[in-house]
């Protein structure tokens, strides 16, 4: 069996495009959805990652500002920055990027930013409210994981989901957003960790299996079952000399054995890569909507 490539990137353009729409109706309402992005210090991946959101909002026609701060900035300079995004009417969404400097606290930043304005959905009160199964900003990877799998034809509802990687950022929300008996949800799930003592035993039970364990091909082909469905959220960068910036991004899985045995897999880049900006300017478009009495 030679896997369906789920392609990111189309998923993506086709939310963005229903997603222009809503700015829109936003916009005549007097309303231009807006995302402050907080970004400290210069990490490479880091600046990467906040000029695609930059672009992304712009692209749907929302307002997007991008503050920087020096990587030596005080965690105090971080809260007052926070606050202000806080108090600032014109803004629906704030992001600060991580990782943050080793000095700042990110538990205290993440606690500080107002939960309705935490379009990443990393704050205690909303991470609380995804585990109700209760309306809130979701976790913007495991979300988009979630919409890839529903839009792709693969509905996560009755199906047994292996998660390897249990992250604030991706494992524990998507667990969160999976187990609800919800519409695109409902499914069994299976967390495994660096505690699991055999990945493989259960990964071989997955009817989809997602990897999340920023380990470049962690995830072998004996890993995997016959027409299993493999997302792959892992980014990492390895050394590549042939490339003009000295490196390549490798996904969690390798891929090229498994996508002779999956069903279906998603490819790095070009997979769970591009939901992440899409479901981040969908939470900023929602967090307008509500403020501007249009949602749902
Ligand atoms: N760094 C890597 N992924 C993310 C993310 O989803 N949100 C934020 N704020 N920072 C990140």
């Amino acid at each position: 069996m030679t896997a369906k490539i789920i392609s990111g990137t189309e998923v993506a353009a086709q939310i963005r495009e229903e997603l222009k729409g809503r700015v829109v109706k936003l916009k005549e309402k007097g309303v231009t959805p807006a995302l402050a992005v907080v970004l400290v210090g210069e990490d490479p991946a880091s600046v990467s990652y906040v000029t695609a959101k930059a672009k992304g909002a712009e692209e749907i026609g929302m307002h997007e500002e991008t503050i920087r701060l020096p990587a030596d900035a005080a965690e105090e300079k971080v809260l007052q920055t926070v606050d202000k995004l806080n108090k600032d009417p014109k803004f629906h969404g704030i992001l600060v990027q991580l990782p943050l400097p080793k000095h700042i606290s990110t538990d205290k930043v993440i606690s500080f930013i107002s939960p309705e304005k935490d379009v990443d959905g990393f704050h205690p009160v909303n991470v609380g409210r995804a585990l109700r199964g209760e309306p809130c900003p979701l976790p913007c990877t495991p979300h988009g994981v979630q919409q890839m799998l529903v839009r792709s034809g693969y509905d996560p509802d009755g199906k047994h989901v292996v998660i390897c990687g249990r992250s604030n950022i991706v494992g524990k929300p998507l667990t969160a957003i999976l187990m609800q008996k919800k519409k695109g949800a409902n499914a069994t799930i299976t967390i495994c960790h660096t505690g699991t003592k055999d990945i493989g035993y259960y990964a071989r039970q997955a009817d989809i299996l997602v990897a999340a364990m920023g380990v470049p091909k962690a995830i072998t082909a004996d890993m995997v079952r016959d027409g299993a469905v493999v997302i792959d959220v892992g980014v990492n960068r390895v050394e590549d000399k042939t490339k003009e910036k000295g490196f390549r991004l490798v996904g969690d899985v390798d891929f090229d054995a498994i996508k002779e045995k999956a069903a279906a897999i998603t490819p790095v880049p070009g997979g769970v890569g591009p939901m992440t900006v899409t479901m981040l300017l969908m939470n900023t478009v929602e967090a307008a909507e509500r403020k501007a009495g249009l949602a749902k």
